[in-house]
């Protein structure tokens, strides 16, 4: 990687970075983290860029998903199971509808940093600076609370390993049992036109299982149907954190630098500037890696970020991850497509149907109507059969518990019930029902596309 250093990044301009007022317990934070045990293997990393490049040539979908910033408050084992838990879920009938293996990969384990579109906030007169994730300040409203704090990367990097930790036990210890999965409460669909539809999904994925059975393939002798691979992923953008994380490779053949604080690291939509900090960052790393695209891409500046982040065009290496909101999906999308279609340059396409459709409700609430995010996954997927190209995936904001964060979906949430339960510690997300509602339109898509996937899989090989 020519001119890369681990830490070349820091003599760029850099956005949406916290200022610390005790930069000497700062730089001993990063020397304290930069000894600590990595939190993920290379070779996994590995293992995922491998697995993202059947993403990139249809052979395989992603799965995405987990909270928009992860908290402190929310971090414990029930919270950690049910968010694994409806993933599995959500990857099982996606499997069924495409008939492909399912790559899931959590937003959790070290999502805990947000980019603001403000750096301060202002309620009634008073203005502080903004809520920028658990990884650096509190959430209340005061002056102390908001003060970033950089004891807690190292909090981050402790309760990451301790989800992680869990999450590795739940893929290979019983939780991912496919015989258990797929018993998943559809009470929320009851007597809507939807019913039939999702009972009909549900009955064939049991009787395929119980069809494996009858065949001898059980949990118990047939390591796939027990255990899953599981991988983590979370934005990078406090870069202090990420290089105290990135170490040499030195067990294989490849002996790259690679982030060890997740498997994947995506760049987001605020932070893609090419020459600035992050990119550079981000271009020295091995791992399998996202761009956040959304509506202000323009397809030159596209390319020359991919260029500059996949300069081997190595499949696998980066996907790319639209947010363009469902009234641009169509109209933004499409050009870019078309010129990295043109370039051959070899990238995955992912949808990500929650950050452009982002609304305030009446009731002040910011929130996000299934109505678009649904509107915004079709577009995508109508784009990528007008262009002959490959829908690889999906990425959601969501969790396990039954929050009324989003509007819409079988089982209602409206407006005036989003106060109920609206806990998240940034952006709204799909709560475990509308999560499962989703993963089955998904599934009904990839089922109409499956055979021109074929032709497609076809003209890429
Ligand atoms: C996010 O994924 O939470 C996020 C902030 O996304 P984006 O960079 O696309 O706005
Ligand atoms: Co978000």
């Amino acid at each position: 990687m020519i001119d890369w250093k681990i830490d070349s990044w820091r003599k760029l301009p850099i956005k949406q970075v916290p200022k610390y007022s005790d930069m000497a317990r700062v730089n001993s934070i990063e020397k304290e983290l930069s000894v600590r045990p990595p939190l993920v293997f290379a070779e996994e990393a590995r293992r995922l860029r491998k697995r993202m490049s059947e993403v990139a040539e249809g052979k395989a979908f992603l799965l995405q998903g987990g909270d928009c910033a992860e908290s402190f408050a929310e971090h414990n084992a029930n919270n950690i199971r049910d968010s694994f838990r409806v993933l599995l879920q959500m990857a099982v009938v996606l499997t069924f509808g495409s008939a492909l293996p399912v790559i899931k990969i959590g937003r959790l384990a070290g999502q805990y940093s947000k980019p603001r579109s403000s750096s301060v906030e202002v309620i009634n007169g008073v203005s502080l600076p903004s809520y920028r994730g658990d990884m650096v300040n509190d959430m209340a409203f005061d002056d102390k609370a908001r003060e970033p704090n950089p004891e807690r990367l190292l909090q981050v990097y402790d309760k990451s390993a301790s989800t992680l930790n869990l999450v590795r036990a739940f893929a290979s210890g019983g939780m991912a049992d496919l015989t258990k999965l797929h018993e998943w409460n559809l009470e929320f669909v009851r007597g809507t036109n939807e019913a039939n539809k999702y009972k009909e999904l549900a009955a064939k994925i049991t009787s395929s299982l119980e069809f494996m059975n009858a065949c001898g393939m059980t949990p118990e002798n047939t390591a796939q149907l027990r255990e899953t691979e599981f991988y983590t992923s979370h934005e990078a953008l406090l870069l202090n954190y990420e290089q105290a994380l990135t170490r040499k490779d030195t067990i294989t053949e490849e002996k790259g630098w690679f982030a060890t604080s997740a498997h994947m690291l995506w760049v987001g939509d605020r932070t893609r500037s090419i020459d600035e900090a992050h990119i550079e960052y981000m271009r020295g790393i091995a791992n399998p890696i996202g761009l956040k695209c959304g509506p202000s891409t323009d397809s030159d500046d596209l390319l020359r970020l991919i260029e500059k982040l996949n300069p081997l065009n190595q499949a696998g290496r980066l996907t790319l991850i639209a947010r363009m909101g469902s009234d641009n999906v169509y109209k933004k999308l499409k050009p870019l497509i078309s010129a990295v279609k043109k370039s051959g340059l070899i990238v995955g396409w992912c949808c990500d149907p929650m950050h452009g459709n982002t609304v305030k409700a009446s009731t002040g609430f910011k929130t996000r109507k299934m109505d678009d995010i649904m509107a915004e996954v079709r577009g995508f997927f109508e784009v990528h059969n007008e262009m002959d190209t490959i829908p690889g995936g999906v990425h959601f904001e969501m969790t396990g518990q039954n929050v009324t964060e989003c509007v819409g979906g079988v089982y209602e949430v409206s407006e005036s019930n989003l106060a109920d339960r609206y806990h998240t510690h940034c952006d709204p997300r799909l709560n475990a029902t509308q999560s499962l509602e989703l993963a089955f339109l998904v599934a009904d898509l990839l089922a109409e596309n499956r055979v021109g996937l074929g032709k497609k899989i076809a003209a890429v090989s």
